[in-house]
C-alpha cells in the first residue's frame, strides 16, 4: 500500500524518449479559466484600435457609480504611490509637477501627469493596455490587477481628467450654474500679460 505501482510528478519514467514524466502540453493549451477571447475586454483593442468605450462585461452587475468608486479605490492602492492622487507628473501645467506621489518625490522618474492635452485625447483603451503591459519605466499590473479592475481604474483616470478640465459641450446645464457668473473685470485681468513688478536688484 505504502509503495502505489504509480509515478509520482516530475519523477524520470524511462518510457518517454526525454525520460520525463511530466508531458509538455500540446502547442496553443489554454489552462482552464485562462481563454481570453474577448479582445475589446482583454487588450482594450478592438481590431487592433484602442477602443473609447468601457467594454460591456466590465459593467456587468455594477453601476458606472461604483465602477468609479472602485476605480479610486484601486487607483490609491496601485498607483497613486507613483501618480500622485490627482495624476501629477510633468508635461502640463507646472503645479502638478508637485503631486506626485511618494516614490517620484524619493527620486523615480516623473511620469507624465494626466492632465495634458496627449493624454486627454488619448482613447481609455490605451489607460488599460498601459496598466496591463507598463510603458517603459512603468511596471505592468497585469499580474496584480484583474481585468475589471483595471477598467474600473482606467475610467477613473478619465475622471480625474474631467475633475481638472471639463470641456464645455460635456457639461450639463444645471453645471452651468454652478459656475461663477463671468466677471468680466476678472476675465480682462486673466488675458493682460503679467505685471511685473520692480525688483530691487534692478533698481540700486
Ligand atoms: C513605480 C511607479 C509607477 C506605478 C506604480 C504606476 N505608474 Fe504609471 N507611469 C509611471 C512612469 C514612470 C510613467 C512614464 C513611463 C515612461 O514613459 O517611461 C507612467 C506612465 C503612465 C501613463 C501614461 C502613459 C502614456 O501614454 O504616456 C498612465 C496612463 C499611467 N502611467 C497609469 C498608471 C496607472 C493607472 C497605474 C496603477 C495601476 C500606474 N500608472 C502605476 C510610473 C508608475
Amino acid at each position: 500500500m505504502a509503495d502505489q505501482p504509480r509515478y509520482e510528478p516530475l519523477e524520470a519514467n524511462p518510457v518517454y524518449v526525454n525520460e520525463l514524466m511530466p508531458r509538455t502540453p500540446p502547442e496553443s493549451t489554454v489552462a482552464r479559466g485562462e481563454l481570453q477571447l474577448d479582445e475589446h475586454y482583454f487588450t482594450g483593442k478592438a481590431g487592433g484600435q484602442f477602443v473609447s468605450e468601457l467594454p460591456n462585461r466590465a459593467l456587468e452587475g455594477r453601476t458606472l457609480e461604483e465602477v468609479l468608486a472602485r476605480g479610486r479605490e484601486r487607483f490609491t492602492v496601485f498607483c497613486s504611490h507613483c501618480h500622485g492622487q490627482v495624476g501629477g507628473g510633468i508635461g502640463g501645467d507646472p503645479m502638478y509637477e508637485e503631486l506626485v506621489g511618494m516614490v517620484v518625490a524619493r527620486g523615480y522618474p516623473s511620469p507624465p501627469t494626466f492632465h495634458q492635452d496627449r493624454l486627454r485625447r488619448a482613447p481609455i483603451g490605451q489607460f488599460f493596455d498601459v496598466i496591463t503591459n507598463g510603458l517603459a519605466r512603468m511596471p505592468a499590473h497585469d499580474y496584480l490587477v484583474p481585468p475589471d479592475d483595471r477598467w474600473a481604474i482606467a475610467a477613473y483616470i478619465r475622471a480625474l481628467q474631467r475633475s481638472q478640465y471639463a470641456p464645455r459641450p460635456l457639461l450639463a446645464p444645471q453645471d452651468f450654474e454652478k459656475l461663477p457668473p463671468p466677471d468680466e473685470t476678472a476675465a480682462a485681468t486673466a488675458l493682460a500679460p503679467p505685471r511685473r513688478e520692480p525688483t530691487s536688484r534692478l533698481t540700486p
